[in-house]
């Protein structure tokens, strides 16, 4: 079965991690800019980062040029309020700019609408720990509504509360940086999800016209080790069971998110209306990139020496796609969008003045394979949006890992589409239907 017609395919990036302009027109501090000092490998920051906020006009003429017809970015909370309620006017306008950039351009927005750069002056009091966040992103979310929902129809809560609050506040290697106990964890959790709760109540509420509506979690997927009905039964429970506290699993979130379902060792959300977390959704976007396998003394079938992996030694399975799709929809009924896929890749300019990147083309061709035969076995995949269109800043590793598809030199900020931008704009050309294309010739 091909791809539908009206499929997203395009690129995805984060505010902090593009945008730059750090401390201009208005926008406040960020835990990403003010805790991450000493933090992020070789001193690298977000002040610049590939400097979107100035550059966003090239950019989406860069966007459109490679063929793209999404394009998924996140609002920087930090921008458009200056504290829990003044909005900055200078803000809106340069989200108003991008949109409408991207609209006459063909582009359809999707908005993110936390990416993991929360604003110093909600940090400062409690950040995720206090419950009150509920309502200053609920009053985020309505001012973002209100100025951008006539042209944005489709709205993402939050990105991967897996990694924000998995690695910012359990490993402690992400902003904010804190190790928090078991006990924390669970006011955290339960903070967020009722924060996404109200915020899919307030989009609805003041949309300007209908929206679609979700979240992106990462999947957490345990790949099954055979096709045997048990291998994958268990590789099944295994990735929505969560094991203790585990804020990476994908039941931790989603069970109660998606399905209202309160996962057992997760008595804790009883104290709350499950209503209030779990409002209904029109898609289930997610992010995935390697398996829950690697690392796991359980599940770690696939290691062996010399085994294909990226740039950060992330196993690179093709099959994960396969099986995340249709575990999430067997299990969530949602159709899905992929809002991130992606490898980073050791990429530079060569010396004909080009970026070659077949491990990417080879990475987006299988990856695409296996998604195609989730489609085809009739998982409603409605859009891919690759991570990331352009190089930029990789948290805490800093500028060292690349994965996009525009190379960026963060010297000069010049853009150069790589060979697997110009694979990709093929592959998109032919609604994913042809991905044997010659690899990056041009
Ligand atoms: C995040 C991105 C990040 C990417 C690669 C995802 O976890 O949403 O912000 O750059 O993975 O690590």
């Amino acid at each position: 079965m091909a791809f539908s017609k009206d499929f997203l395919w395009g690129a995805a990036t984060a505010s902090y991690q593009v945008e730059g302009a750090y401390n201009e027109d208005g926008r406040v501090m960020t835990i990403w800019d003010i805790l991450s000092k000493g933090k992020i490998r070789n001193d690298d920051d977000g002040k610049v980062a590939c400097d979107h906020y100035h550059k966003y006009k090239e950019d989406v003429a860069l966007f459109k040029k490679l063929g793209f017809k999404a394009y998924r970015f996140s609002l920087s909370w930090a921008r458009i309020l200056s504290d829990e309620k003044t909005i900055n006017p200078k803000g809106i306008e340069f989200y108003n700019n991008l949109i409408n950039e991207l609209i006459a351009n063909g582009i359809e927005p999707l908005v993110t609408l936390y990416h993991w750069d929360l604003p110093m002056w909600a940090y400062n009091r409690g950040g995720w720990k206090n419950p009150e966040i509920v309502d200053w992103f609920a009053t985020y979310t309505k001012v973002a509504v209100e100025a951008f929902s006539d042209r944005v129809k489709y709205w993402i809560t939050f990105n991967e509360p897996q990694c924000f609050v998995g690695i910012g506040y359990v490993q402690g290697t992400q902003a904010p940086f804190e190790k928090i106990g078991d006990d924390e964890l669970e006011n955290v959790t339960t903070n967020v999800m009722l924060a996404h709760g109200k915020a899919v109540k307030t989009i609805r509420a003041y949309a300007k016209q209908p929206v679609k509506v979700g979240f992106a979690p990462t999947c957490s997927c345990i790949v099954p080790k055979t096709n045997n009905k048990e291998d994958v039964e268990f590789a099944r429970q295994a990735t929505f069971t969560p094991d203790g506290y585990d804020a990476f699993n994908a039941g931790w979130w989603s069970d109660a998110i998606v399905l209202g379902k309160v996962q057992k060792g997760m008595e804790f959300l009883n104290k709350v209306d499950i209503n209030d977390i779990c409002q209904p959704l029109d898609f289930y976007a997610y992010n995935i990139y390697n398996s829950a396998n690697q690392g796991s003394e359980k599940y770690d079938w696939h290691k062996k020496p010399g085994m294909k992996k990226n740039a950060l030694e992330w196993e690179i399975i093709p099959e994960v796609i396969y099986w995340s799709a249709k575990f999430l929809y067997e299990r969530y009924n949602l159709p899905i969008i992929v809002t991130e896929n992606g490898i980073a890749n050791v990429d530079f300019v060569m010396s004909d003045g080009k970026v070659h990147d077949p491990q990417r083309i080879d990475f987006i061709k299988t990856y695409l394979t296996q998604l195609k035969k989730a489609n085809d076995e009739g998982v409603p995949i409605i859009g891919y949006l690759h991570w990331s269109a352009m190089d930029n800043l990789e948290w805490s590793i800093g500028y060292l890992a690349r994965f996009g598809l525009i190379y960026v030199d963060f010297t000069t900020l010049e853009r150069t589409p790589k060979d697997s931008a110009y694979y990709y704009k093929q592959v998109i050309e032919s609604n994913g239907e042809n991905l044997d294309f010659n690899y990056g010739l041009k």
